[in-house]
C-alpha cells in the first residue's frame, strides 16, 4: 500500500492507474477510522481496482477551533486498518497544499446552496461549505472515479450529491449503510470522546429510531411526533429531529407517502452524535384507515 502525502503525486497516481485501465475508488475520511470507514473501504474494494484512502482532518468544516483541536488523531492505526480493509494507497495531504492560505480564509468556496440550509448548517453555519469545498477538491485530484460515502451523515450525502450534479463531476456516487456499535449506537470518530455515563445516554437515539421501524402505518406527523415525545422524555439535548424527504430533506407533511428518511442529531456533554433511518410513511388519510 502507497501512502502519499504531495497533491501533485496523489493526481498522478490515479491517473497512471487509470492508464492502465484500472477502475479508482475513493474513499474520503478525516482519519480516527472505525468499522464504519472500514466498510466503505471494503465496498471500494469490491467494485473498483484501486482504492485511495484520503486522511484529512479538514479544518474549514469545523465551526469551533476547540472542536477542531479535540478531533481524534490516530494515523498509524489509520494506516494499518486501511490497509487491512483493501486500500491500495492512503493519501495524507499536508495542510499547506490543502488550504494554501489557512489560517486565513480561502477565498474559494463552494456552496450548495437549500441542502446545506438546514439541520447540520443550520447549528454549525458554514459547516457544508467546508465539506462542499474539500469533497470538491478531492475530486479534482483524484479525477474519474467512484467515491464512497456513509449513510451515517445523511444530510452530507445528498450535499455531495448535488454537487457532482451541479459541478458535472466524473464521479459516481455510492452511498453505504451505517454501521452500528453491539448496542445500536452509530459508530463515529466522535464516541470515544463521549464518557462512560454519556455513552450508555447516547443508545437512546438508536433506539428510538428503531422503534419506529416496525410494521405500523404512521403518517407524517405521527413519526414526528412519536420521535419528539420519545426524545423529549429522554431528557437530553435534542438539537433536531425530523422526518424528511430522503433527497430534497424537506420536513415531510401528512399528504405524503413513501420512504422517508428520520433525521436527528443531540449533544452529550459538548459531543455531537448524528443519527437517521429510512422510515415508511403513508398519508395521514391511510394511517387513519389502517388503525380502524
Ligand atoms: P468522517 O467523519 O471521517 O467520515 C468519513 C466517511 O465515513 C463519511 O462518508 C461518513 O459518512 C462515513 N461514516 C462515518 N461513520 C459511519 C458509520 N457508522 N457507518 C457508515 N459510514 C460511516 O464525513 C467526513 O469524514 C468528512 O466530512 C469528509 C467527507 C471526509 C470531508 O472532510
Amino acid at each position: 500500500m502507497e501512502i502519499i502525502t504531495d497533491i501533485e503525486k496523489w493526481r498522478e497516481y490515479a491517473r497512471s492507474e487509470r492508464s492502465e485501465g484500472k477502475s479508482i475508488g475513493l474513499v474520503p475520511t478525516m482519519g480516527a477510522l472505525h468499522a464504519g470507514h472500514v466498510s466503505l473501504i471494503e465496498a471500494a474494494r469490491e467494485h473498483c481496482d484501486v482504492v485511495i484512502v484520503t486522511i484529512f482532518v479538514n479544518p474549514r468544516q469545523f465551526t469551533t477551533s476547540k472542536d477542531l483541536k479535540a478531533y481524534p488523531r490516530t494515523p498509524e492505526r489509520d494506516r494499518e486498518l486501511a490497509r487491512a480493509a483493501g486500500a491500495t494507497c492512503v493519501v495524507e495531504p499536508r495542510l499547506e497544499q490543502m488550504w494554501p492560505d489557512f489560517p486565513l480564509t480561502t477565498a474559494t468556496t463552494v456552496s450548495v446552496r437549500g441542502l446545506s440550509d438546514n439541520f447540520e448548517g443550520a447549528d454549525r453555519p458554514g459547516h457544508f461549505d467546508g465539506v462542499a469545498s474539500v469533497v470538491a477538491k478531492l475530486f479534482t485530484i483524484t479525477g474519474p472515479c467512484t467515491a464512497f460515502f456513509g449513510e451515517k451523515d445523511f444530510q452530507q450525502l445528498c450535499v455531495i450529491r448535488q454537487l457532482v450534479r451541479d459541478l458535472s463531476f466524473d464521479v459516481k456516487l455510492v452511498g453505504c449503510p451505517i454501521v452500528r456499535d453491539v448496542d445500536g449506537l452509530a459508530l463515529s470518530s466522535r464516541n470515544v470522546l463521549l464518557s462512560a455515563n454519556d455513552r450508555v445516554r447516547a443508545r437512546v437515539l438508536s433506539q428510538v429510531l428503531l422503534s419506529l421501524d416496525d410494521d405500523q402505518t404512521r403518517s407524517a406527523s405521527e413519526l414526528r411526533d412519536s420521535l419528539l415525545s420519545q426524545l423529549r422524555n429522554a431528557n437530553i439535548d435534542l438539537s433536531y429531529a425530523d422526518v424528511v424527504n430522503p433527497l430534497t430533506l424537506l420536513p415531510l407533511s401528512d399528504d405524503d407517502q413513501g420512504v422517508g428518511r428520520l433525521l436527528l442529531a443531540a449533544t452529550f456533554s459538548g459531543v455531537r452524535l448524528l443519527d437517521n433511518a429510512e422510515v415508511r410513511v403513508v398519508a395521514k388519510e391511510q394511517a387513519r384507515a389502517a388503525s380502524h
